[in-house]
């Protein structure tokens, strides 16, 4: 005979034994919305099949589709509701990501016209993750009644999206409750090597040290198997014991940070600059994420290329300066990361000078200091959003070349202006013997600043002109020193030319469209250089999916400020250092090309750099590379490449073409620079690696030259 307590257990296991089968409410795996109504345009009229244009990677959903109101981007809005079903499982489990919008970008369970349940996604700033999980709402006190989902996108502006998949009605909850795993680890060598996976659900790191936080970043830690290793100098901490503190992961996974692990060496250093999308001459950084060039400076036979770096990951986040030095602007070595996110902030873009007079104070040793002055993005980290979130100024030093660094003891510099006031360029203003800041002020206002020491700051004065990321200098007209303009910038590259006496920009021109390209941003050029070149380096915006680094740095360009048929215009041309990296060459005189004609044809390969100077008659003509096409137009005089198109005038009836050609990018400069187009270009699918010249009609290639680009990272 049993006892019954024993009776109870059995009853209960059989119970548990007979749960009922999961009822599925929706898995949106059709071609349409399967009898769910459509309002507005945020959903599209059918299911997404994963990731949207210009949205960051969607994961986690399953199977192909999902819901994803990122149709039209963040500003379009709509809603979706279900037809009507009747509850009858515990719960109504869902898989959901976007933006933490309660009530404006949600889904809402409705019982009898009444909102009973609502859920939002996890994203309530910048950065975050795209990834869906499951949430779980417990509906047992509804069963038996009619309920109807209603998936709403309210929101426009940041992360103004909702994602939903795969609607269950179980007895099972499916949320997977997350716990923060610690350990310790005492740090006796040079790297701290973690592992990510492309698309795991974003978490937060924090380093202590003494119980102070000196480190902290989200990352898409890798539990199981990782797509590639990421790391973190922790030198400065040798000796220390760390406590590494990793927030949300899921249960029964404590033992998550024990993959965790100290290295002198690089994991994976055999494999860096050799992935399959790795562009072969331009700057990219070994692992993770880069965009605006930084702290462009030369010093000591150096030039040093600082660049807004996620170290961690392949997505924008973390904001720190990543740190690359090179002897030619052409060879680049990575160095550490000089400059890393703190209480005031992530740390955004900036400037740096050579302190040569000893201004700030900081020197200590032979060597002048290295000042870098940035935005500390107050707010944009978990540490700093306790301070009041405002972005500020900041100063960080090094008095060994930009070896080690130290931030400013009494940061920031330059307190809260304005909204997200930021990317401050440093310039020596040498008539006037100061410093001087062009800071930008948000709603496309400049603000000029000047200092003695670099600490202390004066406005100046203000001009409403470009958005983000300004630049300053002066060039001379048609090389005559005698005649110089000032030119001032923006993130788009289009300029101004006009008079600055240190105080004020006196624009004598309107904005000039500076180039015709898909991927320009953000761009810099180095301070103190040895002559008397003016050089560029822009973000170039070149996505690179699946790999374990995304996005580059153009080329480097000379500046000029030259005369032309439509006034003085700023014209960008490749440093000449890139011969360095020429091999075979192929060379065409005089010679007719007619329709079918490639004189090219033996030419294979990713990288090359191509000068062609072609007689324009009546005919088009252009070059075919990865089955795309950079045509000249010779009616319309009109030079283009998919939807990119400039007009370029023949100079004594010859166009002369000057191609850059890496793996993922086209630089092209028209007339020696008169058209500049960087081109995102990716391999096709087939990977032809063909290049080729073709003409419409007989065409006469006066001059062309055709090198073979050997790989800087080699
Ligand atoms: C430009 C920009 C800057 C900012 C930085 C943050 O691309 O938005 O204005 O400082 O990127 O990474």
């Amino acid at each position: 005979m049993l006892r019954p307590a024993a009776m109870i257990l059995i009853a209960f296991l059989a119970m548990n034994l007979q749960a009922a089968d999961d009822i599925l409410v929706a898995d949106f795996e059709a071609n349409d919305y399967q009898g769910w109504k459509v309002s507005g345009d945020a959903f599209g009229t059918k299911p997404a099949q994963g990731t949207l244009p210009g949205q960051m990677e969607v994961s986690g959903f399953q199977g192909k589709g999902l819901v994803n109101s990122f149709s039209g981007g963040d500003d379009s809005t709509g809603m979706l509701t279900s037809p009507a079903f009747s509850i009858q499982r515990k719960y109504i489990n869902f898989l959901i990501g976007g933006g933490k919008h309660p009530g404006k970008a949600c889904i809402n369970l409705i019982v009898n016209n009444k909102t009973v349940r609502t859920a939002s996604g996890p994203n309530d700033r910048p950065g975050g993750t795209e990834a869906l999980d499951w949430a779980s709402w417990d509906v047992s006190k509804f069963a038996g009644k009619q309920a109807v989902i209603e998936i709403v996108d309210q929101q426009t502006g940041g992360w103004g999206h909702i994602n939903i998949d795969h609607i269950i009605q179980s007895d099972k909850n499916f949320h997977v409750p997350v716990v923060d795993v610690q350990r310790s680890m005492r740090f006796n060598q040079k790297y701290l090597q973690l592992p990510v996976k492309h698309g795991a659900a974003k978490r937060l790191l924090r380093m202590r040290i003494a119980n102070r936080l000196v480190r902290e970043f989200v990352i898409e830690y890798a539990e199981a198997e990782p797509d590639y290793w990421v790391f973190l100098d922790i030198s400065p901490f040798k000796g220390k014991t760390a406590s590494l503190e990793l927030a949300g992961v899921r249960g029964g996974k404590a033992k998550a940070l024990d993959t965790v692990f100290q290295s002198d060496q690089l994991k994976e250093a055999d494999g860096f600059y050799k992935e399959g999308l790795r562009p072969q001459y331009h700057f990219t950084s070994r692992r993770g994420w880069n965009n605006d060039s930084n702290g462009m400076v030369y010093y000591a036979g150096e030039y040093h290329l600082f660049y807004q770096h996620n170290p961690f990951g392949w997505a924008w986040g973390n904001m720190t300066w990543g740190h690359a030095v090179s002897t030619d602007m052409i060879h680049w070595q990575e160095l550490d990361d000089a400059i890393h996110p703190d209480a005031l902030g992530t740390i955004f873009s900036g400037s740096a000078v050579i302190d040569k007079r000893n201004t700030t104070g900081f020197k200590a040793g032979s060597e002048a200091p290295l000042v870098c002055i940035y935005t500390s993005a107050g707010g944009t980290n978990q540490w700093s959003r306790d301070a009041g979130n405002k972005f500020t100024q900041s100063l960080a030093y090094s008095n060994d070349r930009g070896r080690s660094w130290t931030t400013y003891a009494h940061n920031p510099v330059l307190e809260h202006i304005r909204g997200s006031n930021r990317d401050p360029k440093v310039i020596w203003h040498e008539p006037s013997n100061q410093w001087v800041i062009v800071l930008y002020l948000d709603e496309h206002e400049m603000a000029f600043y000047t200092s003695k020491d670099l600490k202390t700051w004066t406005e100046t004065s203000r001009l409403k002109c470009f958005h983000e990321c300004p630049e300053l200098f002066a060039l001379p007209v048609d090389g005559d020193e005698a005649n110089s303009k000032w030119i001032l910038y923006g993130a788009s590259g289009e300029y101004l030319i006009g008079d600055f006496d240190g105080k004020t920009f006196k624009p004598e021109t309107d904005q000039i469209r500076f180039h015709h390209g898909n991927c320009f941003y953000a761009s810099q050029t180095f301070n103190n250089m040895p002559d008397e070149r003016r050089v560029q380096i822009a973000w170039g915006r070149i996505e690179t999916r699946g790999m374990p680094f995304n996005q580059m740095m153009l080329f480097p360009v000379t500046l000029k400020l030259n005369s032309t048929d439509a006034g003085i215009r700023m014209q960008a041309y490749p440093i000449k250092e890139i011969r360095k990296l020429r091999g075979e060459k192929t060379s065409i005189r005089n010679q007719t090309i007619k329709p079918g004609d490639n004189p090219l044809k033996a030419l294979r390969g990713d990288c090359f750099d191509i000068n062609t100077v072609v007689e324009v008659g009546d005919a088009d003509f252009g070059l075919r590379l990865r089955d795309k096409e950079l045509i000249y137009k010779a009616q319309e005089q009109t030079l283009s490449f998919g939807d990119h198109s400039a007009q370029v005038k023949p100079k004594q009836g010859k166009l002369r073409l000057r191609l850059l050609v890496d793996r993922t990018s086209i630089e092209v400069f028209a007339n020696q620079g008169e058209i500049y187009m960087p081109l995102r270009c990716l391999p096709d699918e087939a990977d032809t690696r063909e290049i080729a010249f073709f003409s419409k009609g007989d065409v006469t290639v006066k001059r062309m030259n055709v090198f073979e680009l050997k790989s800087i990272w080699k």
